[in-house]
C-alpha cells in the first residue's frame, strides 16, 4: 500500500490557511485523490480546552493569559494526539491528509515566549509533512482582514506579536528547508483565487 501524502498550511492569523486548506482538499479530490481535511488545534479534549485558553473563556480568568510554555505543552500533546490517532493512520490507509496547521505553528506562535529547541524537542517525534504551503502575508493586512469582527480578540491577535510570529515562520522555514523539508512559501497578499492558483501548482508537483 502506498502511502498518501500529508500537506500543511501555515500563516500568521488572517493569512487564509482555513480558506486555502479546504480549496486545496476540494482541488485534490477533483484530481481522484482521496483526502482527510483536519486542523489544529483540534476539536478533541486538549483543543477545546486550548481554544479556551486562546480566548481567555474560563470562570476568574480576567483576561489573564496563559503562560507560553503551558500553551507549548497543550499544542504538543493536542498534537501528539491528533497525529497518532488521526494523520498516521489516514496516511497509512493510502488517503491524503490536508491539514490547517500542524507543528510549524507551535515552531513560529510558542518560539516568540519560549526557546524554539525546547519546542522542537517536544515536537521531535511528530510525523513531518510532505508538503507545507507557508502563507505570507505582512501582519498589518493580516489584520486588516479580522478587524472588523465583533468578537474578542485572541491572545496571539496583536499586529506586534503577528509582526514576530511572521518572522519566526520565514527564519523557522529557511531553517527545516536546510534540513531537507518541503516548504513552499506563497505571497498571500493577492485574492484567494490568485493564491489558491499557487498552491495548485505546489501540489501539482505531488501528484
Ligand atoms: P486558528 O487556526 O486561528 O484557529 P481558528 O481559526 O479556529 O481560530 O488557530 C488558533 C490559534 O492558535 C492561532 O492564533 C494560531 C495558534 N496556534 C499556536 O499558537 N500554536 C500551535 O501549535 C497551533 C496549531 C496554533
Amino acid at each position: 500500500m502506498v502511502e498518501g501524502k500529508f500537506v500543511v498550511f501555515e500563516g500568521i492569523d488572517g493569512s487564509g490557511t482555513t480558506t486555502q486548506s479546504k480549496r486545496a482538499a476540494d482541488w485534490l479530490r477533483a484530481r481522484s485523490v482521496r483526502v482527510v481535511e483536519t486542523f489544529e488545534p483540534t476539536d478533541g479534549i486538549i483543543g477545546r480546552v486550548i481554544r479556551q485558553a486562546l480566548s481567555c473563556e474560563w470562570p476568574g480568568c480576567e483576561g489573564q493569559e496563559l503562560a507560553p510554555e503551558l500553551f507549548a505543552l497543550l499544542f504538543a500533546t493536542d498534537r501528539l494526539d491528533h497525529v497518532n490517532g488521526k494523520i498516521v493512520p489516514t496516511l497509512e490507509r493510502g488517503e491524503w491528509v490536508v491539514s490547517d496547521r500542524c507543528y510549524l505553528s507551535s515552531f513560529a506562535y510558542q518560539s516568540v515566549g519560549c526557546d524554539l529547541d525546547w519546542v522542537r524537542s517536544l515536537n521531535r517525534h511528530v510525523r513531518r509533512a510532505d508538503l507545507t504551503v507557508l502563507l505570507d502575508v505582512d501582519a498589518e493586512a493580516a489584520y486588516e482582514r479580522f478587524a472588523g469582527e465583533r468578537r474578542r480578540r485572541e491572545v496571539f491577535e496583536t499586529v506586534d506579536k503577528m509582526a514576530a510570529i511572521r518572522e519566526n515562520y520565514l527564519n523557522i522555514a529557511d531553517v527545516l528547508r536546510a534540513e531537507g523539508d518541503r516548504i513552499v512559501t506563497l505571497d498571500a497578499a493577492p485574492s484567494a483565487d490568485d493564491v489558491a492558483l499557487q498552491v495548485q501548482n505546489a501540489l501539482a508537483e505531488l501528484l
